[in-house]
């Protein structure tokens, strides 16, 4: 990664690509380049936050753009292109259409910034991600998915509401795919130090759990399409790890090469986030049950990566 000013590409100038661009600028990450293939949208709003910024204070460049050209050399592409998710419809429903997106968007990012970090947040989010990597054939360090920041701060937001204590004092992890399978871990969650375990009855965290697993169902329901605030904001917790080089511990959809006894899959495990990427790949020791989980987890994602051929 170069010095100077770093340069993030969100594709996709939707809900959460704008949100992305948002906070990236709010935050002072980088100068932000929004595409889209709708015309005027990625203008209107990369115009619309550049007009934001005497307000806020931010320096950042921003450009919205329907070409790859001016992407050209970015440190970061967050990929978010794609249909969301409509009430009744899985995120496996979006599997083919985004399958399409993903892999053409993939080839564009891969030939103009060959050598960025990737981050894909399109559903359904590991198969996506399996896609970005075989497609851009970069490095797995490169490819990284979103989902488990966002089914974390989720769980976190529950405990919190649960406990009535600041969500400041809550660490979570949520691992596998992002979807009906993930394994929320209540055994490695804690309030301030003390696992949660202690603190909740089984019934209470079980409750939790499923609200967990059901997060993006609930948002959807009462929005009628999928969230963006949390999950812009996750993207962000990951840009400013990768561009600080912060060597953060976030749960992030990887392409595992045998860690917890799994390969050739993209699923969500605890990863330090650096200037590299994924630097390391953490293994916890889990129970024979979360194990299981894990498995199943990855079993499903597997299912969508055959229909794929990815
Ligand atoms: P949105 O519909 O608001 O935005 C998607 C944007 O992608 C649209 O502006 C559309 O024009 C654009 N697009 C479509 N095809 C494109 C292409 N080939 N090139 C460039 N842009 C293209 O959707 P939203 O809410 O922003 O969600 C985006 C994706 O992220 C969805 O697949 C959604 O399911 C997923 N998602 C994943 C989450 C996660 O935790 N991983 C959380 C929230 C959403
Ligand atoms: C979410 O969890 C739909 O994946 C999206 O909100």
């Amino acid at each position: 990664m170069g010095i100077g000013r770093r340069k993030v590409t969100v594709v996709g100038a939707g809900n959460v690509g704008a949100t992305v661009a948002q906070r990236t600028v709010e935050k002072r990450l980088a100068d932000v380049v929004l595409v889209d293939i709708v015309e005027g949208v990625p203008q209107g709003k990369a115009l619309d936050l550049a007009e934001a910024a005497p307000v806020e204070g931010y320096d950042c460049k921003l450009t919205g753009t329907n070409s790859y050209s001016e992407t050209a050399g970015s440190d970061i592409v967050v990929i978010t292109a794609g249909i969301p998710r409509k009430p009744g419809m899985s995120r496996d429903d979006l599997l083919k259409t985004n399958y399409g997106i993903v892999k053409g968007v993939t080839e564009q990012v891969a030939a103009n910034s060959p050598n960025c970090i990737i981050i894909v947040v399109s559903n359904p989010l590991d198969a996506m991600v399996q896609t970005a990597y075989r497609v851009s054939k970069f490095p797995r360090n490169r490819v990284i998915g979103m989902a488990g920041v966002l089914d974390s701060a989720r769980f976190r937001a529950f405990i919190g509401m649960e406990l009535k204590v600041s969500v400041e004092n809550i660490h979570a992890f949520v691992l596998g795919g992002h979807g009906d399978t993930m394994v929320p871990l209540p055994r490695y969650s804690t309030v301030s130090g003390i696992p949660i375990t202690e603190l909740m009855s089984r019934e209470t965290i079980d409750r939790l759990v499923q609200r967990t697993r059901d997060g993006g169902a609930e948002i959807t329901g009462l929005l009628k399409t999928s969230a963006w605030y949390a999950p812009g904001t996750s993207v962000v917790e990951m840009i400013d790890a990768i561009l600080n080089d912060r060597k953060k511990i976030l749960p992030c959809a990887v392409y595992l090469e045998g860690e917890y006894g799994l390969s050739g899959v993209c699923v969500g495990v605890p990863a330090k986030l650096g200037a590299q990427g994924v630097e390391q790949v953490i293994e916890i020791t889990l129970t024979l049950e979360e194990r299981a989980a894990l498995q199943k987890s990855a079993g499903a994602v597997r299912e969508l990566a055959d229909v794929i051929g990815v």
